[in-house]
């Protein structure tokens, strides 16, 4: 509990959000279709300006046909030219018909003519440009525009001041613009709801059970629960809710773990000090000449002595001292008589533990260490076969042992029992999770597995067909004297443990 009060304290002041999402998320739409607006409104300034100047030529054509109609010849009466001039706005009007130029009507204001567009010139980029070229320098300048009419040979040609088309053109975009302002506005509130719907709502309500369970994260209540979306925000609510679970669960095993480790310290402690003073007793029974005396007293004392180390070794353990395998060569064999020696103690005589380790291989193991793995395999296997009721069923424990090519030792302790069940298997070599036997802590079969992996080597349930349960250790090679005249470290072999 102190531990978390430190924690919160250390943790840095909860992170303020300045700028939510959404107001980002609402200016970068209207960013994002103003933008869209400007790229429209570029190419369609320029079409505006392409369809006034045509309908001016087209105008200045219908003006042209009917004189002709009329057979007035080229240039109208003054009264018509001036009417036709005003209705264009023009200064100039001609036609080109048939190869023939005809002047339909001229202004005698006019003077110079400061800029010519054709209309000829259909190419985008032209087109853009004089566009802007208007509505940049328009103002005060005298056009000439010139351009076919329909589909045959008939050109027109109107001078005009270009006053009035820019003018148009400034209608035109202050249009567009407001258009563009009211469908940005309209798209970004329309995508701010659907954002903040879609998106900005959950991800508040994550962000609320997170905090929510960083303050109380024992508490399976503080959860979230899932809304079941199908999209990816349902995926990340149920992901964070398997997360928190998952957490929730771990914590409370690990605080389980942690009072459970200091009770068995406590519990060590003092039996540590019992079991030193059986060792005085058993010492002193040693020295009786009675022959059951002299079989069994040394087998107690060694027994004694090893259950003195290993609670010693519990007690640092408990203090979070690694404790790391002093390796010796030791003879194989030997160490598996000296666990079949203690299990035979008041075993069923019915079950036969055969020792097929070759006297030849010794192993580079911390014999201690060793003997605790290979006792809790062996009396796994005669706790199964104790299960066995019926007489006729062989009950045997087989360890055996072979050298392989790489220099290491493959150790097999198989038994005739009725295999493992569903949940050990499924919780192999965890602490605590797999045991099935009443009265089983489920640490065996993870003691034997920590040991063989500070050793280097690799524990493994094998399948070898027959019934029966066969664990099976590899032993990595015995390691090579470094100069100084130790073994340097064993490399260890791939997958600390498999199941
Ligand atoms: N040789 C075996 N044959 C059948 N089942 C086995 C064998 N070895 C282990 N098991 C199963 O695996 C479980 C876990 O074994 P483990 O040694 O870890 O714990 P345990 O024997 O239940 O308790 P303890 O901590 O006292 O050893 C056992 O409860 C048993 O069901
Ligand atoms: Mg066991």
């Amino acid at each position: 509990m102190e531990q978390q009060t430190t924690t919160e304290a250390a943790r840095p002041a909860p992170f303020a959000v300045t700028r939510s999402l959404s107001t980002s998320l609402l200016w970068l739409t209207m960013l994002a279709v103003m933008v869209a607006e400007v790229l429209i409104f570029v190419p369609s300034i320029a079409n505006f300006r392409e369809d006034w100047l045509s309908r001016r030529l087209e105008s200045a054509a219908v003006a042209g046909v009917s004189a002709e109609g009329s057979g007035r010849g080229s240039l109208l009466d003054e009264a018509a030219q001036a009417k036709l001039l005003h209705a264009l706005d023009a200064k100039l009007v001609a036609i080109t018909m048939n190869g023939t130029s005809q002047l339909l009507a001229k202004s005698p204001e006019l003077s110079t003519i400061d800029h010519e567009v054709s209309l000829a010139d259909t190419a985008p980029w032209p087109l853009i440009l004089g566009a802007f070229d208007t509505l940049a320098f328009g103002e005060d300048r005298i056009v000439r525009i010139v351009g076919h009419v329909g589909d045959g040979d008939m050109r027109a040609e109107v001078v005009m001041a270009e006053k009035k088309l820019r003018r148009a053109m400034i209608a035109y975009s202050w249009n567009i613009l407001v258009l563009s302002v009211l469908i940005a506005s309209f798209a970004a509130i329309l995508v701010f709801v659907a954002i903040s719907r879609l998106l900005i709502r959950p991800i508040r309500r994550m962000t609320h059970s997170m905090m929510l369970f960083r303050q109380k994260p024992t508490d399976g209540d503080r959860v979230i629960v899932p809304s079941g979306r199908r999209n990816e925000i349902g995926l990340a609510e149920s992901e964070l809710a398997d997360m928190q679970t998952v957490l929730a669960e771990t914590l409370r095993e690990q605080r389980h773990l942690a009072d459970l480790g200091l009770a068995v310290s406590k519990i060590n402690h003092d039996l540590r000090n019992i079991l030193a003073s059986a060792q005085i007793v058993s010492d002193r029974l040693s020295t009786l000449p009675d022959p059951h005396v002299q079989r069994f007293a040394p087998m107690l004392i060694k027994s004694l002595d090893r259950a003195l180390v290993y609670t010693q070794s519990v007690l640092a353990y408990g203090r979070a001292v690694e404790s790391k395998p002093i390796r010796r060569k030791v003879r194989l064999h030997r160490l598996v008589d000296d666990v079949e020696d203690v299990l035979s103690l008041g075993r069923d005589p019915a079950i036969e533990v055969r020792n097929e380790v070759p006297p030849s291989i010794d192993v580079d193991v911390d014999p201690d260490q060793f003997y605790r793995a290979l006792t809790n395999l062996v009396r796994n296997a005669i706790q199964a076969l104790e299960s066995e009721t019926s007489e006729a069923v062989v009950r045997r424990v087989i360890v055996s042992a072979e050298r392989r090519e790489d220099g290491g030792v493959s150790v097999a302790i198989e038994d005739t029992g009725p295999g493992l069940g569903e949940r050990a298997r499924e919780h192999l070599f965890k602490a605590f999770r797999g045991s099935t036997r009443a009265g089983g802590t489920g640490l065996g079969l993870a003691i034997a597995a920590e040991i063989v992996d500070a050793h280097g080597g690799r524990i493994e349930l094998k399948d070898t067909g027959r019934p029966g349960a066969c664990f099976e250790i590899q032993l990595p090679p015995p390691r090579p004297a470094s100069p100084t005249g130790r073994p340097t470290p064993a490399p260890p072999l791939a997958g600390g443990r498999a199941a």
